[in-house]
């Protein structure tokens, strides 16, 4: 494997090798901390981020390289009319490693096939984000002791969510795995998704538009309505505030439920909340870095 654009590029057993060399990382870091020295990690970020971007950076930090890149399609020669794939095999002269956000599907794709060095998917539109995927495979390993036999529920903005899709494609590989989909009708999972993921594979799943099933959920997923992504603000502003996680909504939720959301929140989980055991979000943001230092290894041919 030369990059990683989806999360479907991942064998089962090499994710299993991300998230024990992640462990590790954690637990002895200073075994680590000259492993990728001499290397260049370029982050090109056609689109905003903070924790993507920056955990990748700390990322090589840690791993004794060095970054280089630029976090705005504006300062990069995007602006003057230059494709994906020009960009991508210059940045292969100066780095030996690229990671891209690109608000286009495919870009990713796209940059890997025109360069040398291998390219991660950092988000694409509101397609994939694998990284964030290992991210929240990390946390909920962590949190709850396994990835299967759980019963999670993802809220809010589904559609255009791409953490919510890499997510959903990648649980749905764990045996004996349920999800309940909360969001208002119009921000449903996209068809290919609930066609090629979850029919296909005969998940049991359900599709609705209330908090009924918050007891006996394991996970709660919670996003942000993806405002970037809309046709219209109206919409926007009609959608935005159908979820809000308060803590009296958890009254009845389960004593060793674990919240997730990627991160950055607007509002739909109030503050309160965080204050929170079950409130695993922060961590989340932590098991970030160590899970993008486990992939630059792996990426690099570095044990
Ligand atoms: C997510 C993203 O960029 O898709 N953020 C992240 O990478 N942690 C989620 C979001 O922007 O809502």
């Amino acid at each position: 494997m030369k990059d990683l654009i989806s999360i479907t590029d991942l064998t089962t057993e090499a994710l299993q090798g991300l998230i024990d060399k992640a462990q590790d990382l954690i637990a002895d870091p200073g075994k680590y901390c000259e492993k990728c020295k001499g290397k260049k990690l370029a982050t090109l970020f056609f689109e905003p981020s903070t924790r993507t971007r920056l955990s990748f950076e700390a990322a090589m930090l840690e791993l004794g390289g060095s970054v280089l890149g630029f976090s705005e399609a504006g300062s990069s020669s995007a602006s003057k009319g230059e494709s994906v794939a020009d960009t991508a095999q210059t940045i292969s002269c100066y780095a030996d490693i690229i990671a891209m956000r690109h608000p286009k599907e495919g870009a990713p794709l796209v940059a890997a096939q025109a360069a040398c060095v291998p390219v991660i998917n950092a988000g694409d539109g509101g397609h994939n984000h694998p990284t964030q995927t290992l991210t929240d495979l990390l946390t909920i390993y962590r949190e709850k002791g396994r990835l299967t036999k759980l019963k999670i529920g993802f809220c809010g903005d589904l559609k255009f969510g791409r953490t919510v899709h890499s997510l959903i494609t990648a649980m749905a590989r764990y045996q004996g795995n349920s999800f309940v989909l909360i969001s208002p009708e119009e921000l449903r999972v996209p068809g290919y998704i609930r066609k090629d993921t979850l029919d296909r594979n005969g998940l049991s799943y359900k599709e609705t538009d209330n908090w009924n099933d918050m007891p006996d959920l394991d996970i709660l997923y919670m996003t942000r309505v993806q405002r970037e992504r809309f046709f219209n603000e109206a919409d926007y502003l009609r959608l935005r505030d159908a979820f809000i996680l308060t803590t009296d909504r958890l009254a009845d939720a389960k004593g060793e439920l674990c919240i997730l959301h990627p991160l950055p929140r607007v509002n739909e989980i109030e503050r309160a909340v965080d204050r929170d055991e079950r409130a695993a979000y922060f961590r989340q943001v932590l098991n970030g870095k160590y899970i993008r230092m486990a992939l630059i290894l792996k990426l690099l041919g570095i044990d």
